[in-house]
């Protein structure tokens, strides 16, 4: 098992060794886990490239590490606790032993569809057992999981299955959501009728039986997949540098791109995070709220807690179903210790009155964390309040798809906490702020952009198919330095709390959305000229989405007109990514070279009219005051 910190010393003691020697120190904790074959070099790396190889030559599977070495120890262990949507449901416990041989079962099957190494299987599949044991089967048998959140458009999920040539596709029939029975299999019936022709298999998992297209040529049940397999399936041996999954996400521009993690180095980091963040003990009751679609159920739910040995939750459900007590009622049902979860999620239970976490025993919490977006001090101080007692430290995680686990946090009781900030870097982590030449920022009490300047384990290696966009994404901004994307103001003691994004990338409910994403769905849109997606500050969302558009010719009935543009967007993304606000103008602030100046948009978007700056360099000022004229007020 990897190192754990107890004290303020011992962090510091690792955190100064990590900088001064990181070799030494991720080999130590690279040394706690199983490997078929030792590595022959610990790091080998350029940002130019970039070129990242952690424990390279070292040969593992990570299902082993997950599983195979706990039976002996934690074999009658609950590794995996599954509540259901409904209260009165069936929940269900896997006890190693038990998902050790449903993980074995699922991979066999999968190999008797000729998945083999390296081939890409997508799952579409709401929080069900099976999406987990699914993961971990493909990675027992070499091949690379990339999931796709179930709330994604057929034409989403068509476009990360072409772009990972993927062989098989693996979805439910439906999805219970709260009151709501979301229909998935048809969304992959779609996808697949837009050329999605690297898919052989369709593995449907009969979730609540209800009606399905059939198409004999693709689809089989899950069930007809591993009844009678093998109990057992070796697990093959990947190399540490093996790709493990690629999970696609937005950025600011095209489509999202597919990052690649690999399997030795995202193994060590998650496994040593999820430690040290949440201060894991032996006999704790895990629970991450996220959705295994998202690198934070990759990580905290499903990689970081069984390398670990814990018991880990997931919650097929939604917070305020039956009721916003919903999350609590689990809490006090199972007495969760450690409990994570995003700040949309807070603020939208916060909204719903205090009644409903007064009602519930939270007396077995020691950890609250907080990942996927800035928490507000008002959000902060009622998580710490209601739900804490203010008797609970609360760990800020800071971190991102392509950083694989958690980079800045507060370790709980270890180190201080202060409200919306991130606080310190994990050891390893090289965290420094720039100017937007790339100066080095040295003081403290001071903003800038934030980079990291030394490679860590988790670190993505590509985008998937092209490497190029991964340099020039990541890598490129500043010289021999991995670049965020966001903004960080750095406090006299060196806490860092983190400002948002810099580039075009919207953050809505914790999802990360790119402008060009949505712009791109809202132009398909018939009678749409041209758009301009801006966040603004929405008190639930974090930031909402604010459209403008221009339309062709005059628009009749402009409520028909913005019904017709959400439902594209629903069509092109999902529902994640509809706007809040659409505002119909006749032309867009640019400059002379036909950029459009989202700066003033932005400030018209958050209704900060009287303030949208300097405007003399536009090719159109004049349409800055109709926009503002405009603008619906809120
Ligand atoms: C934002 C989610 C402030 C940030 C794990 C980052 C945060 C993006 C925090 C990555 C936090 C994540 N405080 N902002 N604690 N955690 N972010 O890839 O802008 O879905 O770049 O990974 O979310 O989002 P992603």
């Amino acid at each position: 098992m990897v190192d754990q910190i107890k004290t303020l010393d011992d962090y510091k003691k690792a955190y100064k060794n990590s900088i001064e020697n990181p070799e030494d120190f991720w080999e130590k904790q690279a040394d706690s886990f199983k490997w078929y074959k030792k590595w022959e070099n610990v790091l080998d790396w350029n940002f130019e490239e970039p070129n990242i190889k952690w424990f390279e030559g070292g040969k593992l599977n990570i299902t082993e590490n997950c599983l195979d070495r706990h039976l002996e120890t934690r074999g009658e262990k609950t590794a995996l606790l599954w509540v259901s949507n409904e209260p009165d449901g069936e929940d269900k416990t896997f006890t190693y032993q038990e998902l050790y041989q449903e993980v074995n079962k699922f991979a066999n099957g999968l190999k008797s569809k000729g998945i083999k190494k390296g081939d890409r299987v997508v799952f579409y599949m709401p929080m069900v057992p099976e999406l987990m044991i699914g993961m971990l089967a493909c990675a027992r048998i070499g091949a690379i999981h990339s999931i796709v959140f179930a709330g994604f458009s057929s034409q989403a999920l068509a476009d990360r299955v072409k772009d990972a040539q993927a062989k098989m596709i693996i979805c439910s029939d439906y999805n219970k959501r709260g009151a709501k029975n979301i229909q998935v299999k048809s969304v992959v019936d779609n996808a697949i009728k837009m050329d999605c022709n690297s898919v052989e298999t369709v593995v449907v998992h009969k979730n609540t039986g209800g009606d399905i297209e059939w198409n004999d040529k693709l689809d089989v049940f899950l069930t007809d997949l591993t009844d009678g397999v093998e109990e057992y399936c070796k697990p093959e041996v990947m190399d540490a540098e093996d790709p493990l999954f690629i999970l696609y996400t937005s950025g600011s521009t095209g489509k999202p791109k597919g990052v690649v993690h690999t399997t030795g180095g995202y193994m060590i980091y998650t496994a040593y995070t999820f430690k040290n963040v949440f201060q894991y003990q032996e006999d704790d009751i895990y629970w991450c709220t996220a959705d295994i679609g998202w690198i934070t159920g990759h990580s905290y739910i499903t990689y970081g807690p069984l390398l670990e040995g814990a018991t880990t939750m997931m919650f097929e459900g939604i917070p305020t179903y039956p009721d916003a007590g919903r999350f609590w009622e689990i809490v006090e049902k199972y007495k969760v210790n450690q409990f994570y979860t995003a700040p949309t999620a807070i603020r939208a239970l916060m909204a719903k009155g205090d009644k409903f976490v007064e009602k519930y025993d939270l007396s077995s919490l020691k950890v609250l964390g907080s990942v996927g977006e800035p928490i507000n001090e008002e959000a902060w101080m009622w998580y710490f309040e209601k739900v804490g007692k203010r008797a609970i430290p609360i760990v800020d995680t800071w971190w991102q798809t392509e950083t694989g686990g958690i980079m800045i946090s507060p370790l709980p009781l270890i180190t201080d906490m202060r409200p919306t900030f991130a606080s310190y870097p994990l050891p390893g982590i090289q965290t420094i702020l720039v100017d937007t030449e790339g100066n080095l920022i040295e003081d403290n009490n001071v903003e800038g952009l934030l980079c990291i300047k030394h490679p860590w384990p988790g670190i993505l290696r590509t985008t998937w198919g092209d490497h190029n966009r991964c340099r020039q994404t990541y890598f490129s901004a500043f010289p021999e330095l991995y670049f965020t994307g966001d903004a960080a103001r750095r406090d006299e003691d060196g806490r860092y709390r983190i400002i948002g994004r810099v580039d075009d990338v919207l953050n809505v409910s914790g999802h990360r959305i790119g402008t060009a994403e949505v712009e791109n769905a809202i132009n398909e849109t018939f009678g749409v000229v041209e758009s301009a997606v801006v966040g603004y500050p929405h008190s639930i969302k974090g930031q909402g989405i604010y459209a403008f558009v221009i339309t062709k010719g005059q628009i009749n009935d402009e409520v028909e007109f913005k019904r017709l543009i959400e439902s594209t967007v629903r069509t092109e993304i999902g529902p994640i990514a509809k706007p809040d606000i659409i505002q119909i103008v006749s032309g867009l602030p640019k400059t002379r070279s036909g950029k459009i100046m989202r700066r003033i948009l932005r400030k018209i978007a958050s209704g900060d009219m009287s303030n949208v700056g300097d405007i003399s360099t536009l090719l159109n000022p004049e349409i800055v005051e109709e926009i503002k004229k405009k603008a619906p007020t809120m």
